[in-house]
């Protein structure tokens, strides 16, 4: 990873905690193990990468810090509500996150399950304040937008696709399908609204929207190799799981060199949608190679 990435994913990463970390409601009061709980999973790490295409899409057109750091921070909590839920016994059943405890390990499954529909909530709360952006407009857009990527249509869709994996075993374009709705919408929404808030022309929109299609096809692809390959120390995350439980994943379905094989083509191809931007996408090229060679 160049110096430059690096610094770029770290600078992201500590904004959106310390933004969190304001923005989250105090665990004091007669609700405070609740506080705790959503503390415990939206405060403990992560990567962050959804907040850094959104910071770095709307960089690229000078786009207003605070707009795009709130947004980011919604997004990262609606991930965060996402893998609460996706780790619980009547989901994926895990006992680590982020090198941690999950959550409802932690604090039982009704206070996860609260804490997720907390999170999740909280999101649209943060997007609708004034305080992200003075144009009601703008908020409408981002509401909506955050909404269809995680919702019926979004990520809840690829979330009951791969409950019922049973029935899509094999079938390579359903599970690209479910993959994109699952993991995909979100990753898309972080780098369009970072285009959006930017005021980028319905070109650039569209260049940067190729471009996070592909690299977030390519992440879940990455995430399916790493459970195949990857080691628990790295992950903060079970290994191994998927292939165990019977789940369908691009893993399990085509093997590890096939999925390599289309890791790459996915990488080549979203860095060459954002050609037309020349040096200013330096970050968002840069991070495709991060994200195809990561270990956790
Ligand atoms: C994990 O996402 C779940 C998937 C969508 C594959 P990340 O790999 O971004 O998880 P964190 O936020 O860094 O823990
Ligand atoms: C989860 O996919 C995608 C979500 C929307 C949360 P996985 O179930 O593969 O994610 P991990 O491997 O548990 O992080
Ligand atoms: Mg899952
Ligand atoms: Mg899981
Ligand atoms: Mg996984």
């Amino acid at each position: 990873m160049s110096k430059e990435l690096e610094f770029h994913l770290k600078e992201a990463a500590e904004r959106v905690n310390i933004a969190l970390d304001a923005l989250l409601p105090r665990p004091d009061g007669p609700e405070e193990r609740l506080m705790r709980a959503l503390r415990y999973s939206a405060l403990d790490g992560g990567k962050r990468l959804r907040p850094f295409f959104t910071l770095e899409a709307g960089r690229m057109f000078d786009a207003d810090e605070t707009a795009l750091l709130r947004t980011a921070v919604a997004i990262e909590c609606v991930h965060t509500y996402s893998l609460i839920h996706d780790d619980l016994p009547c989901m994926d059943d895990d006992d680590l996150r982020r090198g941690r405890p999950t959550l409802h390990r932690e604090f039982g499954e009704a206070m996860a399950l609260l804490a997720g529909d907390a999170l999740l909530t909280f999101a649209f709360e943060i997007l609708a304040d004034p305080a992200t952006h003075r144009d009601p407009q703008m908020r409408c857009l981002l509401v909506s937008g955050l909404a269809r990527a995680a919702g019926p249509l979004g990520m809840v869709a690829g979330q009951a696709a791969d409950m019922e994996g049973g029935e899509i075993s094999s079938d390579l374009i359903a599970m690209t399908r479910m993959n994109r709705l699952k993991t995909g919408c979100l990753i898309n929404f972080s780098v369009d609204a970072g285009a959006l808030i930017g005021i980028a022309s319905d070109a650039e929109k569209l260049s940067l929207s190729r471009y996070a299609h592909d690299v977030g096809l390519a992440f879940q692809m990455v995430d399916d190799l790493l459970d195949a390959e990857g080691v628990v120390r790295d992950t903060g995350k079970a290994v191994k799981k998927d292939g165990a439980r019977g789940k369908v994943n691009f893993v399990t379905v085509m093997g590890v060199e096939a999925t390599r094989e289309r890791v790459g083509m996915l990488a080549a191809q979203a860095k060459r949608h954002l050609m037309p931007f020349g040096p200013r996408a330096r970050m968002l090229i840069d991070a495709v190679d991060f994200i195809i060679t990561r270990r956790y």
